[in-house]
């Protein structure tokens, strides 16, 4: 039997799993065993922020791995405390609760969202259509799309889906019982689609009037990609919450939830908790990557990188105006929404040995390490122009 035909009979039939068994990693490629190098232009979705195999991230989980690998949460960690002060230091929130995912990050700031409510009388927690929060119930609640949620209700009591960057909408959809509004600054599995100035400047105005919390769920945007340690920054918004997960942990499993100082008395021992959240080994290959991050200037460099990526990718539309709709981004979540399907032109790419991700159907999503250079977005544009010009059909 076939690797692939293992997993189909051992697994419950989840993943669409691709062609392809990569061997090892290698900074901006995956490596199969017989030796062919794919260039990795997602990252594993937004997550390995240094590439495969960075020494710095290996020599981390080596060195804490031969301290101590769990201690329970019984006991202060220095690299749990660590890597709290470099999140609090770059996002300017007050305190963090880590977790062990993106979507149990969202759960913990749902719920710390409606204890601070609960002596306010205000329960309700509203999202916005196409968003992406994680799998779990509360996330599912504040989601609108079909394909997660279908089969799997109820969802949460108090829960909406408001439409994205509709300002009526929105007026008409918060009021004196929401505890909440969760939003990302760019949608990420939504199609790399930014919230508009005007949304933001709504949200901000409401806030004021009604006196619910904003949730900026940063787990695919945040900790650099963007060009700022938060997407928020670059709109203006003020979080009282944010969630963060992806990179932080190096590639090892890690969430967390910043909280501003209007909520950092909210929750006291006991109201919240997890086994594994803030494992000592993810915290030390978090720190390495925000260290790294930090001293070669990688947000700059995700800016001035993403500009470039954008702009070629405005040349693709140019070329090829009856197959593209539009190319999006923001610093390193880059888009090309395609007037058809993506999965066909992505095959075409890996064929090509470059690894590029399709997500809302239509859009081409780039989120690659942030250690991208020139070379590597030009090599992949170009590909992507070839492939276009030789099938016409998609
Ligand atoms: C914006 C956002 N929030 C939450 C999640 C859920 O994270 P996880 O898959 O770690 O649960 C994701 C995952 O893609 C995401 O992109």
């Amino acid at each position: 039997m076939s690797l692939h035909d293992r997993e189909s009979a051992a697994f419950f039939h989840t993943y669409k799993r691709l062609p392809l068994t990569p061997e090892r990693g290698d900074g901006m490629y995956l490596v199969t065993a017989d030796g062919t190098r794919y260039l990795d232009m997602f990252g594993g979705i937004a997550v390995n922020a240094l590439g495969h195999a960075h020494p710095r991230v290996v020599r981390a989980i080596t060195e804490q791995a031969g301290r101590y690998i769990h201690l329970s949460n019984y006991f202060a960690q220095d690299p749990q405390i660590r890597l709290a002060e470099l999140l609090l230091r770059h996002s300017g929130m007050a305190r963090v609760f880590f977790a062990n995912s993106g979507t149990e990050a969202m759960e913990g700031a749902m719920k710390l969202a409606r204890r601070w409510g609960s002596t306010r009388n205000k329960h309700a927690i509203v999202g916005f259509s196409n968003a992406f929060h994680g799998r779990t119930f509360g996330p599912l609640s504040i989601m609108d799309r079909p394909n997660y949620r279908d089969g799997f209700g109820p969802f949460l009591d108090g829960c909406s889906s408001l439409p994205f960057n509709d300002v009526d909408a929105l007026r008409a959809g918060v009021g004196p019982s929401t505890a909440a509004v969760v939003v990302e600054c760019v949608q990420g599995e939504g199609g790399i689609r930014p919230v508009s100035p005007a949304f933001v400047a709504a949200l901000t105005t409401l806030q004021k009037q009604f006196g619910f919390l904003i949730i900026a769920d940063e787990v695919q945007s945040g900790a650099g990609r963007t060009g700022r340690f938060l997407a928020a920054e670059h709109v203006g918004l003020s979080p009282d919450i944010v969630t963060l997960a992806k990179p932080i942990g190096g590639g090892l499993p890690l969430g967390a939830i910043l909280g501003a100082s209007s909520v950092a008395e909210v929750l006291q021992p006991g109201m919240h908790g997890t086994t594994f959240g803030g494992n000592p080994v993810a915290c030390a290959a978090g720190i390495a990557v925000l260290e790294e991050i930090e001293e070669k200037n990688l947000m700059a460099h995700a800016e001035a990188m993403g500009a470039l990526f954008l702009s070629q990718l405005q040349g693709v539309v140019k070329a090829f105006p009856g197959r593209c709709k539009e190319a999006r981004g923001l610093g390193l979540m880059v888009a090309l929404e395609l007037t058809g399907e993506a999965d066909p032109v992505v095959a075409a790419m890996r064929e090509r040995k470059i690894l590029v991700n399709g997500t809302d159907r239509t859009v081409m999503r780039f989120v690659p390490p942030l250690i991208v250079g020139a070379d590597e977005i030009t090599r992949t544009v170009d590909t992507l122009k070839e492939v276009l010009a030789a099938h016409s059909s998609f």
